[in-house]
């Protein structure tokens, strides 16, 4: 199991400089990009190959058809070679044409740039604001329709990343498929990392990303929508080339992708998604929900308070004490002690830092990120964290991750 996540050597002499910083070992802690498997990083160094042999033709295959398993769905699950930003525009474009009325959960950054987005490409949006760090009531929703039975999609964050939230997506999607319209669901940071079974709650479009459960680099974006999206999506009328995902179906159906595609990537997410399946999806969930239940707990024994009302397991947002800069905290956690966290943004800057629970992380891995919050906090303000706090938080830790199950890794290091 990796402790630390060693950035790679940079030969060349003239990144002399970078070097220094590469050879630093972080504990990365974020919640997307996370630290990769020592597997995973074995398997991006593997040497290229063409994306048309039939070799990586049968693998694309493969991922294709495995992917439906993450996503619990039966219909086809795209892959953009993009960030999950182009996962969301991809939703958008193929669903949406111009002056198509849109609700938009906006509780955060993340649904402010869907929103934002929705809004560039035309649409007519109807933002439901949500105080940062409460989940968007199943009634908002369930009123914007009825006053507005024209919506043509529902947009939300399963997981607000911004503030930690997890939004009600089951019921909302109950209450949304009595309606004509769509429900959208950027799943970036909650697909792979907690139950969300598209078809079951009947999701019609959800967007998945790489950095985060999938414990890959950032760069690819996948893109599921069901038979009422695709019914839509045939004449949509919004600009697509890129992310038409018409093109990319076509292709796919005979076993390719449409444009080049990120080989690498791609090659580690097969092995990915056997770590996945093989151990079963369950316990990729139970070893996520574990942490962040021992992070919450462990929070709360050093007199701090959890900031959203609904925490996500994929992340826990911690407030910080009164009169304590965050950014100061979380950059402290990082030059003393190598343990990269985020921190707030906008509203919330300085205010909360955020602890990602998704990826290669070993329990001493969060007992160091619990000991650098504690020293950092108690030199940017003394007496903050006791020893006696610190001490009952390391001892919870211990207790509550001896419940989760074995760190998720492949078959034979169990
Ligand atoms: C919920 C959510 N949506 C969208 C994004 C944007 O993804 P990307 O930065 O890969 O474009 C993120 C990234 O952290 C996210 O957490």
């Amino acid at each position: 199991m990796v402790r630390h996540y060693p950035f790679p050597l940079i030969a060349s002499r003239r990144f002399s400089r970078l070097n220094s910083v590469a050879m630093k070992t972080y504990t990365l802690m974020t919640p997307g990009p996370v630290p990769l498997p020592p597997e995973v990083l074995q398997n991006l160094a593997l040497p290229m190959e063409h994306h048309r042999t039939p070799e990586f033709v049968a693998l694309f295959g493969r991922v294709l058809e495995r992917m439906k398993q993450v996503y619990l769905t039966k219909e086809p699950v795209f892959i953009h070679t993009s960030t999950g930003s182009g996962g969301m525009e991809s939703a958008l474009v193929n669903c949406l044409s111009p002056g198509d009325k849109v609700v938009a959960v906006v509780s955060g950054k993340f649904g402010e740039r869907w929103a934002e987005m929705a809004e560039t490409f035309g649409a007519r949006v109807n933002r439901i604001e949500v105080p940062w760090g409460r989940a968007v009531r199943v009634e908002q929703i369930e009123e914007a329709l009825k006053r507005d039975p024209d919506t043509v999609a529902v947009l939300t964050q399963a997981c607000e990343t911004s503030t930690g939230v997890l939004h009600p997506v089951r019921e909302l999607a109950k209450v949304v498929s009595k309606h004509k319209a769509l429900f959208a669901v950027d799943a970036i940071t909650a697909l792979g990392a907690l139950p969300i079974p598209m078809d079951e709650w009947g999701i019609d479009v959800m967007v998945g990303g790489s950095q985060k459960a999938f414990m890959l680099p950032t760069g690819l974006a996948f893109v599921s929508f069901s038979k009422k999206a695709w019914a839509i999506a045939e004449t949509a009328k919004c600009p697509r080339f890129y992310f038409d995902l018409r093109k990319e179906r076509a292709a796919n159906a005979a076993g390719e992708s449409y444009y080049s595609t990120a080989v690498t990537q791609i090659r580690a997410l097969d092995l990915v998604l056997d770590i996945f399946l093989k151990q079963g999806l369950q316990r990729v969930y139970e070893r996520i929900q574990t942490l962040s239940k021992a992070t919450i707990l462990a929070a709360r024994d050093m007199g701090l308070e959890i900031f959203p009302e609904a925490p996500s397991p994929s992340l826990t947002a911690i407030r910080i004490p009164e009169g304590i800069d965050g950014q100061k905290v979380r950059a402290e956690m990082e030059t003393a002690h190598q343990v990269v966290v985020m921190g707030g943004q906008d509203q919330l800057k300085g205010k909360i830092i955020r602890i990602g629970h998704m990826g290669a992380i070993s329990d001493s891995d969060q007992v160091r990120t619990f000991e650098a919050l504690a020293k950092s906090l108690n030199k940017l303000k003394s007496g903050t964290v006791s020893e006696a706090q610190l001490a009952s938080a390391r001892a919870r830790l211990k207790t509550v991750l001896a419940e989760a199950p074995a760190v998720v890794m492949t078959e034979e290091k169990p």
